[in-house]
C-alpha cells in the first residue's frame, strides 16, 4: 500500500439529446478538459475523511457508512465521496481507512457531471493506494452504484463520459457508441442556479402525461439532430454542428427546462459570434455551452464573462478518469 495516491476525471457536457434520451433516442456527449482531482492519504482502519475547499470537510466511521449505503440517504453533499471511498475499499476487499482531498473547478448541479466525476475520482486513487488498477468496466460499475445515491435513475451518460473518456452517442438500451470527433473548443457558461435533474425528468415527464404527441414529436426531433450533430463533430463542420445546438436549445425550450436566465446566456453567445449555443443537461438553471473556434473563443468569452457566475474556455475529447503522476503535484 503506498502512502497517498492522485487521479483525476474529467467533467462532461451534452452536446445534443438530453431529456429525449430518457425515451430511448440518442444523445452525443462529450468529456471535457475541465477535471476533478483527488488524493487519497491513510487514515487508521475504520475511519473515512473527505476534504474539499467548497464545502470543507466530513469525517465518519466506516460503520455509519454502511448504514447509509443500506439505507441510500446521504444527509450532505460531503457524505457521497465518502460512499465512494467506501464502496472501492469493499470492493477490493480492505478495511476501509481513508482521507480524500477533493478539487473540483465546478460546483454540483451545474449539469456538468461533477458528481460523477468525484466519484470516478475517489474510486480510482482509493484503488491505487491500495495497489489495485481497476479496468473501465469496473470504474464505470462502482460511479453508476454511487450515482443511484444522487440521482433517482441515472441515464449512465455521466458515469460513461467520466470513466471513458472521448465523444459518444449514448442510447439507454444500448449504451455507448464511441465516435471519431475531432475536438471542438466551447464556451461554457454557469447560470449560477443549481438544478436538481430528476425535479427536470419530472416536469418533462408531467407535460408529456398531458400532451403526448406534441412531446413524443419534439423527443424525435432531438433525436435526429442528436445523429446529425455526431456526423457534423467528426466531419468537423463547426457551421452545421453549431445549427444543431441551436435548433436542439429551441426544442428544449419548447419542453419547458429552459429559463429566462439560459436564453439570455445562449443570446450573447450568439450576438457574439458562437457557431451555436444551448443549454446543456437538465436545463432550469445550470450551464449553457457555446461553440467556439481560435477566431471568435475570446470575444464569446468576454461577453459571457459579463452575464454569467462562471465561464470556462474547454476543449472536448478529453481522457478518462486516469492516475496523476504524485511528483508533479
Ligand atoms: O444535468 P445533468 O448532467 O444531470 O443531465 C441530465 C440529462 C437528462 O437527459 C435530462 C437526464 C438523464 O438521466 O439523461
Amino acid at each position: 500500500m503506498s502512502a497517498s495516491s492522485i487521479a483525476s476525471a474529467p467533467l462532461k457536457t451534452i452536446l445534443c439529446g438530453e431529456h429525449a434520451v430518457v425515451y430511448g433516442y440518442p444523445a452525443l456527449v462529450t468529456a471535457i478538459d475541465l477535471r476533478v482531482r483527488v488524493l487519497s492519504e491513510p487514515l487508521p482502519v475504520g475511519i473515512i475523511e473527505v476534504l474539499s475547499e467548497g464545502f470543507g470537510s466530513w469525517r465518519e466511521y466506516a460503520l455509519n457508512v454502511a448504514k447509509l449505503v443500506e439505507k441510500r440517504r446521504l444527509k450532505h453533499p460531503l457524505q457521497y465521496p465518502i460512499v465512494a471511498v467506501y464502496l472501492t475499499s469493499r470492493y477490493i476487499g480492505e478495511e476501509p481507512g481513508s482521507r480524500v482531498v477533493v478539487k473540483s473547478p465546478a460546483p454540483d448541479g451545474s449539469g456538468l457531471g461533477t458528481s460523477a466525476a468525484v466519484a470516478a475520482a475517489c474510486i480510482c486513487a482509493t484503488a491505487i493506494r491500495y495497489g489495485f488498477n481497476l479496468t473501465p468496466p469496473m470504474i464505470a460499475n462502482l460511479v453508476q452504484l454511487c450515482e443511484r445515491f444522487v440521482h433517482e435513475t441515472p441515464s449512465g451518460i455521466d458515469g460513461t463520459a467520466v470513466t471513458y473518456g472521448g465523444t459518444f452517442v449514448y442510447k439507454r438500451d444500448e449504451g455507448p457508441e464511441f465516435i471519431d470527433a475531432k475536438p471542438l473548443r466551447l464556451v461554457v457558461a454557469f447560470t449560477g442556479i443549481k438544478h436538481r435533474t430528476a425535479d427536470l425528468v419530472r416536469r418533462v415527464r408531467r407535460l408529456r402525461a398531458k400532451n403526448r404527441e406534441y412531446v413524443d414529436t419534439i423527443m424525435a426531433a432531438i433525436g435526429e439532430i442528436a445523429q446529425e450533430a455526431a456526423r457534423a463533430a467528426v466531419q468537423g463542420d463547426l457551421s452545421l454542428l453549431g445549427e444543431q445546438l441551436h435548433a436542439n436549445h429551441l426544442l428544449l425550450r419548447q419542453l419547458g427546462v429552459s429559463s429566462k436566465e439560459l436564453d439570455r446566456l445562449v443570446e450573447t453567445a450568439l450576438n457574439a459570434g458562437s457557431y451555436g449555443a444551448k443549454l446543456t443537461g437538465a436545463g432550469g438553471g445550470g450551464c449553457i455551452i457555446a461553440l467556439v473556434d481560435e477566431d471568435v473563443q475570446y470575444r464569446v468569452l468576454a461577453s459571457l464573462q459579463n452575464v454569467s457566475a462562471s465561464t470556462w474556455l474547454v476543449v472536448t475529447n478529453a481522457q478518462g478518469v486516469h492516475r496523476e503522476d504524485i511528483s508533479e503535484q
